[in-house]
């Protein structure tokens, strides 16, 4: 039996129409995740988890997120299949503010996180493959998701993964864009392979809410992506509520 969870960035605190069942607040062998983990219903019969990246108020900062923890403690709940929510910096042409992308690919340029929960046991077979870093399978349904409710969604798109949490420099956002990066953004490593590691089925769908550093020409401005998450989150959250909606339903 699959298990759905979101993992909602900026703008994305929680999801409009959904009834909260409870709250689990976990600890982990990798410390605490973000926030209580929300477990609610959807349509009375769809069972769905939530947890805010950032925690509830916002206050954790990219480079201090506590992946391993956040995976472990999804996992522990029984998560079969994960949708990550993150907003991004376009970088290629075809991917302006309010853009939403459904990456196929990463580039990692972060730096200092814990990348591996095995990374004080290690065995020769914890290399996991890495290949194709998010699944297909959920890529598809946010893909079609986004068909149906006529919302545009631009299929594939490499993930600049950065440290942050400041913005980029315009240099190496043209150095990003050499390297085949469609998009940046600063939580998608090492969240991805952490999921791999467990076995989740990990898809991200990224808002972009600015052009990336030195492409628009001016310097960027927070109040503009603020406006930007505003009213693209709402298209997310519509993509969201379509994908819940046609997962099968809770047994219980
Ligand atoms: N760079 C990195 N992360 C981001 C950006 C950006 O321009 N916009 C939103 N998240």
């Amino acid at each position: 039996m699959s298990q759905l969870a979101i993992i909602g960035g900026t703008g994305l605190t929680n999801i409009a129409g959904l009834d909260v069942v409870r709250q689990h607040q976990l600890k982990t062998p990798f410390g605490e995740p973000s926030a209580k983990i929300v477990e609610a219903s959807y349509g009375g019969d769809k069972r769905i988890y939530f947890l805010a990246r950032h925690g509830e108020q916002h206050t954790i900062a990219p480079h201090r997120i506590n992946y391993r923890a956040n995976i472990w403690a999804l996992q522990s709940l029984g998560v079969t299949e994960v949708i990550a929510v993150a907003v991004v910096g376009g970088i290629s042409a075809n991917v302006g503010p309010e853009t939403i992308v459904c990456p196929d690919q990463i580039v990692d340029y972060t730096y200092g996180r814990e990348q591996s929960f095995f990374s004080d046991d290690f065995s020769a077979h914890q290399h996991i493959d890495f290949t194709y870093p998010y699944s297909e399978q959920i890529r598809r349904r946010i893909l079609s998701a986004g068909q149906q409710h006529n919302i545009q969604i631009v299929d594939k798109g490499v993930y600049g993964a950065t440290q942050g949490p400041r913005l980029e420099t315009a240099a190496e956002i043209k150095r990003m864009a050499q390297d085949g990066c469609t998009v940046v953004g600063m939580t998608g490593v090492p969240e991805a392979a952490l999921a791999r590691e467990l076995g989740l089925d990990y898809a991200c769908c990224a808002l972009v809410v600015n052009w990336a550093a030195g492409l628009s020409g001016q310097e960027i401005q927070y109040s503009e992506i603020e406006q930007t998450v505003i009213s693209g989150m709402a298209s997310v959250q519509r993509v969201l509520v379509a994908i819940i909606d046609h997962t099968s339903s809770d047994p219980s």
